[in-house]
């Protein structure tokens, strides 16, 4: 149920950048979820993959695509490809040499489609552990970017940046246990954000819970169905249909949860966020 103060939310349009799982399977385990000893259905993985692409241009986002490499099955999760703000693309640095090789397409494909592109020393892995909340840049760290590529994409794109430690092996990524609910809010006001709490370590938490008081936690079961694993446009959030508690969390603040099962994606350990990433024009390509 919406509650009687939820507030109005306003849908904000994106700009995508998404990889068709063309070559989608588990042949290496980088993470708690993959178990390569487990089948795979590529065609599975596509079609569950076709219907988050077409509810974003269903909800008038537009979408990029990036062609899939043969022999990168996780290129799919285009969240790990850079990080965007303001026209400006910081490139991936992989951490396991397993797709290390998606780099050069991802910054290739920033330099031609018009991204001020700039080639990061630092090993990171682009929105997955960076999201914009408001002004400030929140930035995952624990598994995968390092704390040296925190401060190289504050000098990137000179912004506040606030580490965040992760201490939980199956929430990897910043994006597997934080999201942001607003994507575009007033100069200063609090974005709208749910997180997992347990996922962090205990000064993390502090900061986020000084920083973000309004914000809504998530429980333990939403988080290991990866529910935060979703992407906002304001209004419309996409979510896994297994988190019930956290679908129902957004409808009592206003929000539109909008379900979308990636079940054959989650065997690479990604979902909804993964596949997605934010291409902030220089213009701010937002209403
Ligand atoms: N198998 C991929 C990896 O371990 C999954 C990446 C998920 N991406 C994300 N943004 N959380 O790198």
């Amino acid at each position: 149920m919406m509650s009687d103060n939820a507030p109005a939310r306003i849908q904000h349009k994106r700009r995508y950048l998404m990889c068709r799982p063309e070559h989608f399977t588990v042949s290496y385990s980088i993470n708690p979820w993959m178990e390569p000893a487990n089948p795979t259905d590529t065609a599975k993985a596509v079609a569950q993959w076709q219907k988050l692409y077409d509810t974003y241009l269903e909800l008038g986002h537009e979408v990029e695509l990036i062609d899939p490499l043969p022999g990168y099955p996780d290129m799919v999760y285009t969240a790990n490809g850079g990080f965007v703000i303001d026209g400006v693309a910081y490139g991936p640095e992989f951490r396991y040499v397993e797709r290390q090789g998606e780099a050069p397409a991802f910054i290739d494909w920033f330099r031609a489609n018009g991204f001020d592109t700039r080639v990061p020393e630092e090993v990171n892995e682009g929105e997955g552990d960076f999201l914009l909340a408001g002004d400030v840049i929140l930035a995952g760290t624990g598994f995968r970017s390092t704390g040296d590529s925190h401060a190289e994409v504050a000098r990137v794109f000179d912004r506040e940046v606030v580490s965040l430690t992760l201490i939980d092996p199956r929430f990897y990524h910043l994006d597997t246990a934080l999201t942001i609910l607003d994507p575009v809010v007033e100069p200063g006001a609090e974005p709208g954000i749910a997180y997992l709490p347990h996922a962090f370590d205990d000064a993390s938490r502090a900061e986020l819970e000084r920083r973000f008081p309004n914000a809504i936690l998530v429980s333990d079961e939403d988080g290991a169905v990866f529910g935060l694993n979703s992407a906002s446009d304001g209004r419309n959030v996409i979510i896994s249909p297994r988190a019930t508690g956290f679908e129902a969390q957004l409808r009592e603040r206003g929000y539109t949860p909008i379900l979308i099962d990636l079940s054959e994606l989650l065997l690479g350990g990604g979902g909804i966020k993964c596949c997605t990433l934010e291409l902030r024009g220089a213009s701010a390509v937002t209403e």
